[in-house]
């Protein structure tokens, strides 16, 4: 009798892995709904796009790093993350599978079985913060963690990056997009020590925020964040970046914390670098209130160089029109404009994105789609002429 004897489970494909899954037809039934968080060992069929988009990035990674890599799947369940990093990315020495659950732990060893991993595994049954902390040893670090825990990432951040080796990867998730959005400040604030605010552009409010929050929390063991590529996908969000380590790094990645205040009433909004002056209250617009998010981080949500060879890699069709998409916005400003909000403002109807791009780009400006929303244009150009220019391109 193993632990695994009660369990209900398929065999499916990801990728180049087999795996033996949770059966969510009969979980389904037997909770009354099929959320993959009902199964005794967690596995979304959802997260698969994400799933491809980290094998992408941890590959090119890799062809940045002069060794073979060692890659933790900190949160693994099934250990789907972790198998398909051992078949998928060459170069690798060894895989670490974490999970404290007994049953994931007994369903990794048997998904390991299944697939034939080239490099060394390794598979424990922690809780991950002590799992970092036993890997925090110089030669026992990583050069690449995959944080994808339930909810919030934040009390993972410091141990984390205890492991971690200098010029690594973390892939962190958050899921807890509703305290991030907005819609618990006060939650935001405890976990996150940041003050969110509601708007259209929520979704990249959500990543700056935790951008932010990893971020002072990396330097005070003197690491730097670079992001590579972040990105918010239906219930949750995504963050890749690269952590060195030295003092003047760090300082550099601390400066591009700030605030972004907002106008509800016009829609302007600003980036303010560093700490809040007092004296900012009203919108330089329409004197109305403002409201600020932050701490948050202000820097750039990409790397267009490493975006530019993602989207030469990338041959999944989903993948690639994610990231053309993300190629044309990732030299752009902060903050994004939602066309139906201004529309649905004006009492007219909403244009098409494109002939909106086109004519922002005939006066000069930046302007692009974002991934972040459908109907969404990120533009440096000013709030009134963007409303001018809805107007015009409204039928
Ligand atoms: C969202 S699931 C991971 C899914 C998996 N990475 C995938 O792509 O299918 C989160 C997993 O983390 C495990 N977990 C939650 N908190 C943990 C902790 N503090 N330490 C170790 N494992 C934890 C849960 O048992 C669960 O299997
Ligand atoms: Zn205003």
């Amino acid at each position: 009798m193993t632990l695994l004897d009660n369990l209900k489970l398929k065999v499916i494909c990801e990728g180049k892995a087999k795996l033996y899954v949770p059966d969510l037809s009969y979980y389904g039934h037997y909770v009354g709904n099929s959320e993959p968080s009902h199964a005794p060992v967690f596995y979304n069929p959802r997260m698969i796009f994400d799933r491809d988009l980290s094998v992408l990035v941890v590959n090119r990674f890799r062809s940045f790093v002069s060794e073979n890599l060692r890659i933790c799947d900190a949160f693994s369940g099934t250990g789907v993350r972790g198998i398909r990093y051992g078949l998928e990315v060459d170069g690798v020495d060894l895989i670490w599978f974490n999970d404290w659950n007994p049953l994931a732990v007994s369903l990794i060893h048997k998904n390991i079985l299944l697939n034939p991993i080239k490099p060394s595994v390794a598979v424990s049954c922690l809780d991950a913060r002590r799992m970092f902390f036993m890997n925090s040893n110089f030669n026992s670090r990583f050069h690449v963690i995959d944080i994808d825990p339930f909810g919030s990432p934040s009390k993972f951040i410091q141990p984390a990056i205890a492991s971690l080796k200098d010029g690594g990867l973390m892939c962190i998730t958050a899921t807890d997009v509703p305290v991030l959005f907005g819609k618990y400040p006060t939650t935001c604030l405890r976990r996150y020590g940041s003050i969110p605010i509601e708007s259209s552009f929520s979704q990249e409010i959500a990543v700056r925020i935790l951008l932010g929050y990893i971020s002072r929390n990396v330097s005070t063991y003197d690491f730097s964040c670079t992001p590579l590529l972040c990105y918010s996908r239906a219930h949750y969000i995504r963050v890749f970046a690269r952590f060195d380590f030295g003092v003047d790094l760090a300082n550099e990645s601390v400066s591009k914390l700030g605030y972004i205040a907002f106008c509800e009433k016009c829609l302007h909004r600003f980036v303010v670098n560093g700490i809040l002056p007092p004296d900012i209250r009203e919108c330089p617009n329409c004197n109305s209130k403002l409201h600020f998010s932050g701490p948050l981080w202000v820097g750039p949500l990409f790397d267009p160089d490493f975006i530019t060879l993602l989207r030469e890699d990338a041959t999944i069709p989903d993948l690639t029109r994610f990231l053309d998409i993300v190629l044309d916005e990732c030299r752009g400003p902060p903050t994004f404009y939602v066309l139906d909000e201004i529309s649905k403002i004006l009492k007219i109807s909403s244009p098409r994105v494109d002939d909106v791009l086109d004519e922002l780009k005939s006066m000069g400006f930046f302007a692009s789609r974002t991934h972040f929303h459908v109907k969404g244009v990120r533009t440096d150009a000013p709030s009134k002429i963007i409303f001018d220019v809805v107007r015009s391109s409204s039928s």
